[in-house]
């Protein structure tokens, strides 16, 4: 049951969702009174997304439906501003290794510099999320590997159907 009053938010890209994701945003539940994962909705990323937002939200919320107080919303705005709307009092995001630091401490500088009252979380993955990330299970996809056991069910489906064809 969750205990901390308030709203937290789960901000990424989510290209695609990954188990790990999912363990964060499970965790995260379980202890916020309110979860909102936020998709990035932006062509700021010069990389092109494999699946729309629309898509990546769907693929989260089907995955999170079992979870009441966790809601699932794009953005296209800066992170903070959007936090701001949903009157969110913290980011909460995932680390997983070393590899992960140097670039959550800068987002996390970054977004504090933009609205110092808006505080960054972060929780260490599950040691079976460790290695876990949207890029590699792409990678994976693309030259025929299994990811059933490493993303939701019909994000493998989705994953077969447009990475296999390539
Ligand atoms: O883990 P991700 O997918 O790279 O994280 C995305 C996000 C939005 C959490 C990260 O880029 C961030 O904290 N950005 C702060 C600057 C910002 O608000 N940019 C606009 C959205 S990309």
């Amino acid at each position: 049951m969750a205990s901390q009053e308030g709203t937290v938010i789960c901000p990424g890209s989510y290209d695609p969702v990954t188990n790990g994701h999912i363990d964060i945003v499970t965790r995260s539940s379980a202890i916020f009174e309110r979860v909102v994962v936020a998709v990035v909705n932006n062509p700021v990323r010069k990389d092109k997304t494999l699946f729309t937002a629309e898509e990546r939200r769907e693929f989260i919320e089907s995955a999170t439906a079992g979870l009441d107080n966790v809601e699932v919303r794009t953005f296209s705005n800066l992170l903070v501003q959007f936090a701001r709307e949903i009157d969110a009092k913290a980011i909460v995001k995932g680390l997983r290794a070393i590899s992960d630091f140097e670039y959550e401490f800068e987002m996390a500088q970054l977004n504090r510099k933009l609205d110092p009252g808006i505080e960054s979380i972060y929780m260490i993955a599950s040691p079976q999320y460790s290695f876990l990330s949207s890029t590699g299970v792409k990678e994976m996809a693309t030259f025929g590997g299994d990811v059933s056991d490493l993303v939701p069910g019909p994000v493998a489906a989705a994953m077969a159907g447009r990475l296999g064809a390539r």
